[in-house]
């Protein structure tokens, strides 16, 4: 073909402009994105018109709606969620901001005294005591002390401390780290240590379990200085309180040092702003319905008042207490129970109050429709094979490592040299260290700092991987140090080969042929076995030669586009820069699939 060129030499093209960026916040309305682009809605609403949807000004707009206007408009629209939107209106109003009440959760080995700590502060302070009198389990609880308030979380545990991390929320202070006197730091603990590391919590040490005669607490103060928590009589940061949950002895000491420790974080709120929170549990109450124990964050929430909390919905109906005792609002770092939910909310789901139901419900209806990305555990994470792209982006300067292994000699070796392979643009953190096979919370610890999970000589099981899978976190398998660590340099360099695994899908005949005018050869077939996807790769084979190796160009099934043709069905398959498919040639469909594992 010959090229016609111009008379004239043009200019070459000017760059192209970047496309001006409209943030818009989730559930706007069609004159939102007017008032934003400074255009009259009507314009807009003829634009919508044209692409078949008759909506007015005041409708609002949804997410895959707006991302086609955009694309029309040439604009990038981000949409961001409502929570967040009213999220950085509360913080940024700095006037309004006023000290609210710390949120403290309990955290250490099993068998410490979690249970038995939150039971001795409960009995003793817990607000309001005489109303009732039956305290009821919602999740948390408020004491009053020196009279403070203190909101403690009622569910102890890092694993649902990090649940919630990992679904983005941020809920807690302080943590209260309960270490036993006589047995001292154990897994779970050094667990829970680097938990509230990753989160940016601060820590404060209950030695417990002080009655007893082997307590050791000087043990117990030597093996956190190991584990880098240096206490306060020490010359460290770190409040250390010797108290007896069993006895109640010293409790009103650690009280007074959460306030004091309160004092010096001065946790603030905005109470002028719709009210939102975070939910911490949720279940279905056979008498009255969907329940579930949100902390109010910013705000003061009212019976009456509509909300949106992730992907449902509702009107509080009542609020009540941890004594079962009905509130009629609640301000920050106040626990209660919302009744009024339409479905029941995910713990670590978001709770934000907006003007009408309607508004909610529309939001909550376009969540669950639309894309999975609104939930942020799911993003995708780190893995070995992309930090090359990451660290040349610049968009990541550290590989944050969660490493198992089989026994501690192997812990001590690893952690000693991970952070050796340094290079002067990744640094190598051990977030987390530990014997035994990895476990939920090693992966929603990972989940939450973005870490790869290596595991050494020990094996995740079925459960885990599956976790691992759905949070999208990358667990690297190794028998050999010496394989572990040169993926690790390799991957610093860019130069770790990814292992593909190729999955056989299915099979198909091709019976006919059609050479079709501008849309080219069809193989009309037949799938003898498995199925035929459209995104698949394929070989055409000729008795036992493979005559062409490629991609499918389209699939038919009856005249109609499909993604995919099972066995026993017939299909038109068009092939991607391959004219000579014959009759009786076999197409065989496969993936190919990065394994991350080794
Ligand atoms: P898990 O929920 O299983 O992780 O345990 P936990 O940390 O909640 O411990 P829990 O409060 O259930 O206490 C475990 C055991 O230690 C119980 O038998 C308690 O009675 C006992 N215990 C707790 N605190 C003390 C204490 O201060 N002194 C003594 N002597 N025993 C205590
Ligand atoms: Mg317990």
């Amino acid at each position: 073909m010959t090229e016609i060129k111009p008379k004239t030499a043009t200019k070459p093209a000017a760059p192209p402009k970047p496309r001006p960026v409209v943030r818009l916040r989730e559930g706007s309305t069609v004159k939102d994105l007017s008032d934003r682009l400074k255009v009259r809605p009507r314009d807009l609403v003829d634009k919508l018109a044209v692409k078949g949807y008759t909506l007015g000004p005041n409708d609002s707009l949804g997410d895959s709606l707006a991302a086609g206007l955009a694309k029309d408009l040439n604009i990038v629209l981000e949409m961001i969620p409502v929570e967040e939107a009213f999220r950085r209106e509360a913080e940024s109003k700095t006037a309004d901001l006023v000290s609210r009440p710390p949120v403290v959760t309990i955290m250490g080995h099993v068998d410490h005294g979690k249970t038995t700590l939150l039971d001795a502060i409960r009995q003793s302070r817990l607000v309001d005591k005489e109303s009732g009198g039956i305290t009821q389990h919602i999740g948390a609880y408020r004491v009053t002390f020196n009279k403070r308030a203190i909101t403690f979380i009622d569910t102890p545990g890092h694993e649902a401390f990090t649940q919630l991390r990992a679904r983005g929320a941020k809920v807690t202070d302080i943590v209260v780290l309960v270490v036993a006197a006589e047995e001292g730091i154990m897994p779970q603990t050094r667990e829970a240590i680097n938990h509230a590391k990753a989160a940016g919590v601060p820590l404060l040490v209950a030695i417990n379990k002080i009655d007893k005669p082997e307590a050791n607490p000087d043990k117990v103060k030597r093996e956190l200085q190991k584990d880098g928590i240096l206490v306060e009589e020490w010359g460290g940061e770190t409040i250390c309180v010797e108290i007896s949950a069993k006895e109640k002895k010293n409790i009103s000491e650690l009280l007074e040092f959460i306030l004091l420790l309160t004092d010096v974080l001065e946790p603030k709120a905005n109470p002028k702003v719709p009210a939102q929170g975070v939910v911490l549990e949720a279940r279905l109450d056979s008498k009255k319905g969907p329940l579930a124990t949100v902390i109010i964050q910013n705000g003061t929430l009212k019976t009456g008042d509509a909300f949106l909390s992730g992907a449902t919905f509702g009107r509080v109906r009542a609020l009540n207490d941890e004594s079962g005792a009905t509130l009629k609002s609640a301000g920050p770092s106040v626990p209660v129970e919302i009744l009024g939910y339409a479905g029941v909310p995910q713990a670590g789901d978001l709770f934000q109050v907006l003007a009408g139901l309607e508004e909610a419900r529309a939001i909550a209806e376009s969540r669950i429709k639309g894309p999975a990305k609104a939930d942020p555990a799911k993003a995708a994470h780190l893995t070995l094979d992309d930090l090359f792209k990451k660290v040349e982006g610049g968009e990541v300067k550290e590989l944050p490592i969660v490493l198992k292994a089989d026994v501690q000699g192997s812990v001590e070796v690893l952690s000693g040299l991970l952070p050796s392979l340094s290079s002067n643009k990744v640094k190598i953190k051990v977030v987390h260290a530990a014997t035994g096979p990895v476990n939920e919370s090693d992966v929603l610890l990972a989940s939450t700092t973005d870490s790869i999970i290596l595991s050494y000589n020990v094996k995740p099981g079925p459960k885990i991987q599956e976790l691992a899978a759905k949070e999208n976190v990358e667990i690297r398998k190794y028998k050999i140090i010496y394989q572990l660590t040169d993926d690790i340099k390799k991957a610093i360099a860019g130069m770790l080969e990814p292992v593909f695994k190729e999955t056989f899908l299915g099979r198909a005949l091709v019976r006919r042929i059609f050479r079709i005018p501008k849309v080219g050869t069809i193989a009309g077939c037949y799938v003898q076995e498995g199925k035929i996807t459209r995104n698949a790769d394929i070989r055409v084979l000729r008795g036992s030669e493979v005559v062409h190796r490629g991609k499918i160009g389209s699939l038919k099934h009856v005249k109609e586009n499909v993604t995919e043709v099972k066995s026993g069905y017939e299909c038109g398959l068009g092939l991607s820069n391959f004219k000579d498919v014959q009759e009786g040639d076999l197409i065989e469909a496969t993936v190919t699939e990065k394994v991350s594992s080794v």
